[in-house]
């Protein structure tokens, strides 16, 4: 596949884009820094840009076959729906391009569309991750407008729960009802294997890894 990646400098990206490479795919980067990406391979193609200012999104979708999103940007995030109004932008222009396949990063603390977050997990995102509120904010806008307005697309939402950038602690499977504290690495695995799983496209899921394992 060739794959656009947005968010490919981040903690979940780097593994992304490197884990996509090795399996064959090639991918399409937008970077607002690219020096930040240190890879180098001939099936990597790095583009300087911003969501938060104007794209060429036809010109970025062209040859593409899946689009992934692995955004974050805290602080803009406590103010403005950096994210949702990225996305709005991004799937008319996917439509446009005939790009079918979405996959977005969200987190295990946003809520499913018409569903509350379990109470323990409610009380984690008011206190100890409460600096992350407007991006779980952002990320629930996302859901949302997917769920609504963009059901024509195969999207996936990955709503990751990510605990450190150690190393592989198994393999994770998409679950509605627990999500484990995964590792970036096993995080990025696990979503390049979502752009290619028909049985969860139109899900917001959490992910977690099989029984016995260490969370
Ligand atoms: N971190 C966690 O513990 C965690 C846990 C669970 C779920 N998640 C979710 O996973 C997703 C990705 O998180 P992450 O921690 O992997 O990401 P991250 O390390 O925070 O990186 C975010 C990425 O988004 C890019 N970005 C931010 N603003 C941008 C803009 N205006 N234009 C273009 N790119 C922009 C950043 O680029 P720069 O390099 O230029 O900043 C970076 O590549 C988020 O939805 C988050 O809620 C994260």
């Amino acid at each position: 596949m060739q794959i656009l990646v947005f968010g490919a400098t981040g903690q979940t990206g780097q593994h992304f884009v490197r884990l996509a490479l090795a399996g064959g795919h090639s991918v399409r980067a937008v970077a607002r820094t690219p020096g930040k990406l240190t890879l180098v391979d001939d099936h990597l193609e790095v583009v300087q840009g911003s969501i938060t200012e104007p794209l060429d999104l036809d010109r970025l979708l062209d040859g593409v076959d899946a689009v992934v999103a692995m955004l974050g940007d805290r602080q803009a995030q406590e103010t403005r729906m950096i994210n949702t109004e990225f996305v709005r932008e991004l799937v008319p222009a996917m439509r446009r391009g005939g790009v079918r396949r979405f996959l977005y990063q969200a987190g295990g603390l946003s809520a499913v569309p018409g569903k509350r977050l379990p109470l323990v997990l409610r009380i984690v995102r008011r206190t100890i991750a409460r600096s992350y509120d407007g991006q779980h904010r952002d990320n629930e806008a996302v859901m949302r407008y997917l769920d609504t307005e963009a059901r024509d697309l195969q999207w996936t939402v990955h709503r990751a729960g990510i605990g450190s950038d150690g190393p592989s602690k198994g393999t994770l499977r998409r679950s509605s009802s627990w999500i484990s504290i995964g590792t970036f690495v096993d995080c990025a695995e696990y979503s390049l294997r979502l752009l290619t799983d028909d049985r969860a496209v139109h899900t917001c899921d959490g992910s977690a890894y099989a029984r016995g394992r260490r969370d």
